[in-house]
């Protein structure tokens, strides 16, 4: 285990009727508020009208950003940070699934950065100061409730980067599982692939001796295995939601990391995807999970993905590549049953776009650490999962 400083700043209110926490912890910061939310799936659960009796009764002044769009655009942080100025916002809340909240985090940074927040991105400028933060979640999925990181579209450049730092990292946030009771069937899925995927990132790593990390995690993947299959055919089963919710901000809010080398390697190439076809970023990341741990698995690599196989799946034997391979059989097999599409060439993507994917993903070098990719390992894992 290699040595770590960890903190949690983000204080959860977590389960039923916690709603109640809100204007208590808005009024900390002050009255005037930038309420950034999506396409209007608060409205018809009814949270938005809620939200505004909340405001009214406790003096709060929401200034309204809506609209924010799946893989969220440049465009929307620009708007928003336009608001906060204009209105000298004292706190951005965001309202909904990742999308949101991550729009909503470079709004926070870029309102007192005199230049582009684009910036932060191309690594033009460092984040050094941000407006408090706080979320109130929807869909389990991202773990961006309880993280520093974001990750924007540039809808003129087709390109879909990250940034990170600990002044994103909300200050509170309000996790009740009620709220994604509506969250529909596809992205249900999507969000279970997704926190699976942030658990392999930091499972599947070549730094040794770090056994409470690697039970933690086979934990979390044994919770989605069980509670997403659940949450899709009773899409109002507390319990299922709420473990789902729970084990997605447990998933990334760098308990699973710490202490070792993470790979990321599915991210990025998944980032490729988004930024050009707009996919869902779970129903990306389960076309290619399957592709990358085949693609990765070797004599070196074995043992871990047969430990995956063994404790996640119940798989036995003793040969590490044969019950390797049955695991990650086991995932695909999974990832279908959640009714996700199985190949990239289903979703629309052009093989003749994969060669620029795989050289735009690894641009700024090598991915990922269980086992480093280069252009040629990139692009044969994309064209594997063009094919399916
Ligand atoms: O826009 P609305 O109308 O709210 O609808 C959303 C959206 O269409 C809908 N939804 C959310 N909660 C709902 C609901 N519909 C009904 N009932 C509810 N309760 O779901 C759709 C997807 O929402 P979105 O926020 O885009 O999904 P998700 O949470 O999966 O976020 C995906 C984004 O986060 C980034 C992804 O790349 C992608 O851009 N990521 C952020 C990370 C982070 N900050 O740590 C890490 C991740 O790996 C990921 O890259
Ligand atoms: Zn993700």
């Amino acid at each position: 285990m290699l040595n770590f400083d960890i903190q949690f700043p983000t204080r959860i209110h977590f389960g039923r009727g916690k709603i109640e926490e809100l204007a208590r912890e808005v009024l900390t910061y002050g009255k005037k508020v930038l309420l950034v939310y999506g396409g209007g799936s608060i409205k018809r659960s009814g949270l938005y009208e809620q939200l505004l009796n909340i405001f009214k009764e406790s003096g709060i002044t929401p200034i309204e950003l809506p609209g924010v769009q799946s893989n969220p655009r440049i465009s929307s942080v620009r708007q928003g940070v336009k608001l906060c100025r204009e209105y000298e916002v004292e706190l951005v809340l965001a309202v909904g699934g990742g999308s949101t909240i991550d729009c909503a985090k470079i709004i926070a940074a870029g309102t007192g950065y005199e230049g582009d927040a684009w910036d932060f991105f191309t690594r033009r400028a460092r984040i050094t100061q941000a407006l408090p933060l706080g979320c109130i979640l929807t869909l389990a999925a991202t773990g961006s409730e309880m993280n520093g990181n974001a990750v924007i579209s540039n809808e003129e450049t087709e390109e879909k980067l990250g940034t990170g730092s600990p002044l994103l990292i909300p200050r509170f946030s309000i996790l009740d599982p009620e709220y994604s009771f509506s969250v529909p069937p596809e992205q249900t899925a999507a969000g279970t692939v997704d926190i699976m995927s942030h658990v392999f990132e930091q499972y599947f790593s070549p730094t040794p001796g770090t056994f409470i990390q690697d039970r933690l995690a086979e934990a979390m993947l044994k919770t989605c295995i069980h509670y997403g299959p659940i949450a899709l055919a009773k899409p109002d089963n507390y319990e299922a939601r709420a473990n789902l919710m729970w084990t997605g901000s447990l998933a990334l809010n760098g308990l699973l990391g710490a202490g070792k080398r993470t790979d990321w390697a599915t991210h990025d190439i998944e980032h490729e995807i988004s930024a050009i076809y707009d996919v869902t970023h779970g129903l990306g990341l389960a076309i290619l999970t399957p592709y990358w741990m085949y693609y990765v698995l070797d004599e070196k690599t074995a043992p871990r993905l047969a430990d995956y196989a063994r404790y996640v799946w119940g798989i036995e034997g003793s040969e590490d590549l044969a019950v390797a391979r049955v695991g990650i059989e086991k995932t695909t097999e999974f990832f279908r049953s959640l009714h996700l599409a199985g190949s990239l060439k289903e979703i629309g993507v052009e093989a003749e776009r994969l060669e620029e994917m795989a050289a735009k993903a690894t641009a700024w070098g090598a991915l990922g650490s269980f086992k480093k990719l280069e252009y040629l390992d990139v692009l044969t894992i994309l064209q594997n999962a063009y094919k399916g």
